[in-house]
């Protein structure tokens, strides 16, 4: 029986999800500044056994017609957003084995900074951080307040975002050797130089030479989740994500999604199964099935079409409200509607490619009210909940679910006491959450890339040079 891995969606902002949520009595999500309101999450998750935290983030904001919607500002949708990586040293020393995934794109930082922020990070938290690559939403925004004068189109993002990693992973498996770092008083030797070695990266996008300056830390490289569900992101997935969080709403269009990506990266060598692939869930959870609805209808009864539009205007360049709401996207783009090169994975969704048919732009604002970029939504007793959790899991080939509270963190700790309980008396979940580092936790592997990852040629060459010189010495 497939075991069921749990990991929470948050961002460090007023509400996750691009719904409307923070103006409800049972939601403390606007304390998103202080930190007592996320170390109180953090522990409740870490004793709960839920794998990770995890956190989206980016330097944009929606926008419509190149601005912010008023809608935005006045819900607080998807804007502000502080730094959660900040968050994290602080909730780390707070918890005993909990993971935390922090969400950073590859479009602006130099990959040198990132490798050497997450390494730092994963030093910090003794081995338990994953990156979550994504190539970024709300590009239009983040070109203009980076003063670049158009956006990178979506598939050259991802070309980028290839080498923007590669760069990255020779930094932390192909600068120090094991056993480089030696920190002996005695001899006084922090490390060996024979066991340091140069970077040389030439790419199209990132050249580097030079040593990486952070030493190796437990998991040297962070686990490496993915997120971004269109046919390019699903190929970055295959030959990267060790854990990728998939857009889906629909149980065909994930088990689609599911089996593709799996099918990619065996292709690539790698194990299909190894690859642990997660989907957005929110689940309002109580004691009997009729006190759960009528806490979720008080979440709906706060959403509109506006909200609605603004965030999926941020998501993928579209203003639903400006379209006409009998026609489907798929006959907008035949009429030459100008889609935008942002994300994809909102827009395919929409077209009628599952087998059904392709809903209106009336229905597509129907649909998606209250689900912003959620994913599969679940309202019911304990018992129903985890009946529908194991049915997604094994009709699909999922791992496991990312949590998106709408009432946080009242959301989550009903689902860490009324559903986990449930889900291990199932055998769904182990009574002894795992240790370790998040690798080891996550994957079952050790705490190192596995070695049919495209990062591991970075460790072997390391090991040629450990040999060559060993052979010269003998
Ligand atoms: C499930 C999911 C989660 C995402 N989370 C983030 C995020 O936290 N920050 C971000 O900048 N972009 C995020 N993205 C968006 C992608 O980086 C961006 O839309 C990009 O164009 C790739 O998405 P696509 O492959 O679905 O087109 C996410 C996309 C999906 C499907």
């Amino acid at each position: 029986m497939k075991q069921i891995h749990l990991g929470v969606f948050e961002v460090a902002g007023p509400q996750v999800g691009g719904t409307l949520s923070w103006p409800h009595p049972l939601n403390r999500s606007l304390d998103y500044r202080d930190l007592n309101h996320w170390i109180h999450i953090a522990q409740v998750l870490d004793r709960a056994g839920f794998d990770f935290l995890f956190f989206a983030d980016g330097y944009g904001y929606p926008t419509v017609g190149g601005d912010l919607p008023d809608v935005a500002a006045t819900g607080g949708i998807n804007f502000p957003s502080l730094d959660p990586a900040l968050y994290i040293p602080t909730l780390a020393h707070l918890t005993e084995r909990l993971g935390f995934v922090v969400t950073s794109s590859t479009g602006l930082d130099h990959p040198v900074q990132t490798a050497r922020r997450f390494a730092t990070l994963d030093h910090l938290t003794n081995g338990r951080v994953g990156w979550n690559i994504v190539t970024g939403a709300s590009q239009d925004a983040v070109a203009k307040l980076f003063g670049h004068e158009e956006m990178t189109l979506h598939d050259a993002r991802y070309d980028q975002a290839d080498e923007y990693l590669d760069l990255a992973m020779n930094l932390w498996e192909g600068s120090w050797e094991e056993g480089a770092l030696v920190q002996d008083r005695e001899n006084v030797i922090f490390a060996d130089p024979d066991r340091l070695h140069r970077v040389e990266f030439e790419g199209e996008h990132f050249r580097s030479s030079g040593y990486f300056t952070v030493d190796p830390s437990p998991q040297r490289t962070p686990v490496l989740f993915q997120a971004g569900t269109s046919a390019r992101g699903r190929a970055y997935a295959a030959r990267n994500a060790e854990c990728v969080f998939v857009q889906g709403t629909t149980i065909e269009q994930t088990k689609f999604n599911v089996a593709d990506i799996r099918a990619k990266a065996a292709e690539l060598g790698r194990d299909p199964q190894a690859i642990k692939i997660l989907v957005g869930l929110t689940v309002t959870v109580a004691a009997t099935h009729d006190e759960a609805v009528t806490l979720r209808a008080q979440f709906d009864d706060l959403q509109s079409d506006e909200v609605v539009a603004v965030l999926y205007a941020g998501n993928t360049g579209i203003d639903l409200l400006s379209l006409d709401p009998d026609r489907t996207l798929a006959q907008i783009e035949e009429d030459g509607g100008a889609f935008g090169q942002m994300g994809q994975s909102n827009i395919d969704r929409f077209l009628g490619k599952d087998g059904r048919p392709a809903p209106t732009v009336r229905e597509i604002l129907d649909q998606l009210r209250g689900r912003g970029t959620r994913g599969f939504q679940v309202v019911g007793s304990p018992t129903e909940v985890a009946d529908e959790l194991e049915r997604m899991i094994d009709e699909t080939d999922l791992d496991g679910f990312l949590i998106e509270p709408i009432f946080d963190p009242t959301d989550l700790e009903a689902f860490a006491e009324l559903v986990v309980p449930e889900l291990r008396r199932r055998g769904r979940m182990s009574d002894a959450p795992a240790t370790g580092t998040l690798r080891e936790q996550v994957t079952g592997a050790g705490p190192h890339l596995a070695s049919d990852h495209p990062g591991a040629r970075f460790r072997d060459a390391l090991a040629i040079a450990r040999d060559e010189r060993a052979t010269d010495a003998s």
